[in-house]
């Protein structure tokens, strides 16, 4: 099998301490209280904060399939996203109930033996200053939390295999863009999985954007009959999160505002 650590989006853990920022990387969830930000009550700020504050990245589900009348409340709200010249760009090849979602599954675990990685969308070409800090520190919290200690290749390498397994959601959603659109097309299809993420959210059901699944792109093109000219963004794992599993239990931290804003006054 090849080796994909470099393609889940997660630091492997055989560089150096993951605590190294100074960061912790089990910091709860980041940013001023929901109170300091005005977000007291009912009002639309306040469902946005909650929606945006308590989604996360689900790396364990449980088997249950969400109602295709749910997926759909889901996929409609996300429709309302907007894109260059409303173009739309995005859509989605979803399986519908679990036993379509093992049979991808384990399509596509036996796909990857011996296969090379390939992708539509170039991968990044390198994670430099800052942000090779904030990859390890979420790949540190993310291992820590599942007990891969650092120099455990097997168990990092485990973890990171969970991808493929889809990390045992009963649903997938693989999210395309139209080659032609190039790179606005898929700032679009970015705004959409948003989008998704979020309607998911309000209806409690859980997400995994990842990015790992474009590694075997023309693998998805032949199993889900995509055309060549739709590129493959990401894949969405989704169902109902198993909330005991401690691969749940850590949250990423963000930047500070002075990190990403610079503001002109005059
Ligand atoms: C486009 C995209 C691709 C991602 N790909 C992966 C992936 O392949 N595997 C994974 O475990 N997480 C993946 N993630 C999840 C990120 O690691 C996660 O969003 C980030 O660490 C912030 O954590 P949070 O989603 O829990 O807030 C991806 C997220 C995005 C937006």
């Amino acid at each position: 099998m090849s080796d994909n650590t470099a393609t889940s989006g997660i630091e492997p853990l055989s560089g150096p301490d993951a605590t190294a920022t100074g960061h912790s990387p089990t910091t709860g969830l980041p940013g001023p209280t929901s109170a300091a930000l005005g977000a007291t009550g009912t009002d639309r700020y306040s469902v946005l904060h909650s929606l945006l504050s308590d989604r996360y990245t689900c790396r364990a589900f449980r088997p249950d399939p969400v109602p295709r009348e749910s997926i759909e409340r889901v996929l409609h709200l996300a429709q309302r996203t907007p894109s260059w010249c409303n173009t739309q760009p995005w859509q989605l090849s979803i399986t519908d109930d679990p036993a379509a979602t093992d049979r991808f599954r384990k399509a596509l675990l036996d796909h990857m033996n011996g296969t090379a990685p390939d992708s539509d969308l170039p991968f990044p070409a390198a994670y430099n200053g800052v942000y090779r800090d904030r990859r390890r520190e979420c790949g540190g919290a993310l291992y820590e939390a599942v007990g891969v200690v650092r120099g455990d290749h097997e168990g990092s390498m485990r973890q990171m295999l969970r991808n493929f397994e889809l990390f045992d959601a009963p649903h997938v959603a693989i999210l395309t863009t139209e080659a032609d659109l190039g790179v606005y097309g898929a700032v679009d299809c970015g705004l959409y999985l948003t989008s998704f993420l979020l309607a998911a959210q309000s209806l409690g059901i859980a997400t995994a954007p990842q990015a790992a699944l474009a590694t075997y792109s023309p693998f998805l093109h032949e199993y889900f009959g995509i055309p060549e000219h739709r590129q493959i963004i990401a894949g969405v794992s989704f169902g109902y999160p198993d909330s005991d599993h401690a691969v749940n239990g850590f949250h990423t931290s963000r930047a500070d505002l002075g990190d990403v804003v610079t503001w002109h006054t005059n």
